[in-house]
């Protein structure tokens, strides 16, 4: 199978088991540079298991995951490492470190990756967190904070290395519907000024629809339909209606 020279990452017949439960199918995915792309399914279909094989933190059974045309679970480890350092992942419980305040947890990329001095690094934690929302927080602990709180913490240190590809899983679920709208045009934004390759994880319809240049609906192990918002109204698939008449809550999140 050829890959567009347009696709940003290229997962090739990706097959994935946890025992005898199959999360990958046969699943080929092309996800096209500086584009967003949504991916859509049902709770449990393996979509954080998908973002996970794209960054390389969780290997295939088989098949091949290729980022700008290195493929990723061939590299050294080094090399692997390297092409990781341009993700940007905010994962779907945030994962923030607990020990740290939260200005030391949207610092920590800049610490570990760049020479930046302590200025630097205050008026660039400060920026982001003013960017998804949050003020005088940097010396509480993620504990302290509530679920929403913690995802744009995540999402301040995901955008903190302005990288080239970004991964998010389930940015806006939980959020309010203010916040949602304004974490969904900072996705937008951060798409448009950086020309970042974007992939969403989402379960929420409207933002699906509004954002997305690609859809793309995993199920049972493989991309079922993929296309753009037009295509996925027009679908004839159950599955597809059944998401975008809003049966999430019954059908999607499980
Ligand atoms: N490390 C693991 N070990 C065993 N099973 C796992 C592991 N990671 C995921 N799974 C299983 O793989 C399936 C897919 O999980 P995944 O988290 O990718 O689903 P999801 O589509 O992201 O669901 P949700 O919408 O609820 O977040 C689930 O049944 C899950 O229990
Ligand atoms: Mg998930």
């Amino acid at each position: 199978m050829n890959a567009r020279p347009d696709a940003a990452i290229v997962l090739q017949d990706l097959h994935k088991a946890f025992g005898r439960q199959k999360v990958m199918d046969g699943l080929n995915l092309e996800v096209p540079r500086g584009k967003i792309t949504v991916i859509i399914g049902r709770s449990g279909e393996g979509k954080s298991c998908l973002l996970k094989t794209m960054i390389g933190l969780m290997a295939p059974d088989r098949g091949k995951v290729l980022v700008e045309g290195m493929d990723m679970f061939e590299l050294s480890g080094r090399d692997q490492n390297e092409l990781r350092k341009r993700f940007g992942m905010l994962f779907q419980n945030a994962a923030l470190f607990d020990s740290m305040n939260v200005f030391d947890n949207v610092a920590f990329p800049l610490r570990e990756h760049t020479d930046l001095g302590e200025d630097e690094i205050r008026d660039k934690v400060l920026d982001k967190l003013a960017k998804v929302g949050l003020k005088d927080v940097e010396h509480k602990m993620p504990s302290e904070l509530s679920g929403g709180m913690r995802k744009r913490v995540g999402l301040a240190r995901a955008l903190m290395l302005d990288p080239e590809i970004i991964l998010y899983d389930e940015p806006t679920t939980g959020l309010d519907p203010i916040l949602t709208d304004s974490i969904d045009n900072l996705i937008l934004e951060t798409q448009k000024i950086f020309g970042l390759t974007t992939v969403v994880v989402s379960h929420d319809i409207p933002s699906t629809l509004k954002m997305a240049d690609k859809i793309a609906m995993l199920h049972q192990g493989r991309i079922l339909e993929e296309g753009p918002p037009q295509a996925f109204r027009a679908s004839k698939d159950p599955w597809i209606q059944s998401f975008l008449q809003g049966k999430a809550d019954k059908d999607f999140i499980g």
